[in-house]
């Protein structure tokens, strides 16, 4: 029997799996603290970090794009899977702050890296989009269409932030992350994955023109209509439960125990809503890899960045089991667990 649409199984049998072979990560030079903030709203040190466990983000130059950070995170990660550009059959970016409308940020990563073999594409799932480019990525390489994949976050969240926002404004901040997936039948590769979304919510958290429902006009742009909006007290709410429940369900579906999981690497949102999805997993905070603190939430960029520290710095090492769980707009949520 199939199993429900929301719940991917690894097909039994065939031992082809899709791993994480190489990850790559790029955050800007420039690096906004809290003190920065309180000299440009209302705001101090203090609340921020107790809200939400952010303490500096770091911002890209003026004339830094989602695609230069993804090509710097994606040839750090072609390096450390050990292959060359050309090998790359598909290029997936997510990402909600794209270069242009279009052309699609894949197909500038491409020309940047010289991926010449390669098709690309950009995935808009919001802070979800990374973990949903991985499982897009890992259907084609399972099928056997696709043998070397590339999956990036990148985004440049302080082009569409309102400086005069003091809700919003200080929970983000801009980077990339990149992953190769290929196909290996040694044990390791993705265990299980869970995808949802829930459009009704779309209005919670919002960019609201700029799209062809609300073109950029001197009236959207004079009500910053083209920043985003969010209603933070409902998207913490639906973040904590989506989230923790997803998760649950990824463990389920891969056949997982969380004592199994070596390290949980969440989108990283809010230091607040990772601790209550820590609650809701019964496990302690020591076994979640964060570095909100230091970056803020980069939305799709967050989780691939936070997985390529992870493993620079010892915390995920080869054999490890690891879960990956995200929350965006839309809303849209997913998880996964990865065996590495
Ligand atoms: C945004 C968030 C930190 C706000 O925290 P909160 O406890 O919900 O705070 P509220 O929005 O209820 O605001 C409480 C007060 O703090 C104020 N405030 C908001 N931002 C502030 C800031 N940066 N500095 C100081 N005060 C601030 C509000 O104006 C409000 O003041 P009031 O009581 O006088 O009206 C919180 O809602 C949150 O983290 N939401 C989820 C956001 C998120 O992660 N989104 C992305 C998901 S992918």
């Amino acid at each position: 029997m199939n199993p429900p649409p929301h719940k991917i199984q690894v097909p039994e049998g065939s031992g082809l799996r899709a791993a994480i072979t190489g990850t790559g990560s790029y955050l800007p030079e420039r690096v906004m603290t809290n003190a920065d903030f309180a000299k440009i709203v209302e705001t101090t040190d203090e609340w921020i970090m107790t809200r939400t466990g952010i303490r500096e983000r770091h911002l890209a130059r003026v004339d830094e794009t989602p695609s230069d950070m993804g090509i710097v995170a994606a040839r750090r990660a072609l390096e450390k899977a050990g292959i060359s550009a050309e090998a790359v059959e598909m290029i997936i970016v997510a990402t909600l702050s794209p270069d242009y409308a279009f052309p699609n940020t894949g197909c500038l990563v491409q020309a940047g890296i010289g991926a010449k073999n390669a098709f690309c594409f950009d995935l808009e799932a919001a802070c979800s989009g990374f973990v949903y480019g991985l499982e897009m990525a890992r259907r084609c390489v399972e099928a056997g269409g696709i043998r070397t994949a590339l999956v990036l976050g990148a985004e440049k969240m302080s082009s569409i932030v309102d400086y005069t926002d003091r809700q919003t404004c200080v929970l983000f901040g801009d980077g990339a992350g990149a992953a190769i997936v290929q196909g290996v039948r040694d044990g390791r590769g993705v265990l299980g994955t869970v995808l949802g979304s829930d459009g009704t919510l779309a209005d919670l958290l919002i960019q609201k023109a700029g799209g062809s429902r609300m073109p950029a006009t001197e009236e959207t742009v004079r009500q910053k209509m083209h920043m985003i909006r969010m209603s933070g007290r409902e998207v913490f709410k639906h973040a904590v439960l989506n989230m923790s429940q997803a998760a649950k369900k990824a463990l389920e579906c891969s056949g997982c125990a969380m004592e199994e999981i070596a390290c949980v690497v969440p989108h990283q949102a809010n230091l607040r809503i990772i601790e209550a999805i820590a609650a809701r997993l019964g496990v302690g905070l020591d076994r979640f890899y964060l570095n909100v603190e230091r970056t803020g939430n980069m939305s799709s960029a967050s989780i691939p960045v936070a997985l390529d520290e992870a493993i620079a710095c010892g915390r995920v090492k080869p054999g490890d089991k690891v879960l990956t769980v995200a929350f965006g707009s839309g809303f849209t949520w997913g998880a996964t667990v990865i065996q590495f």
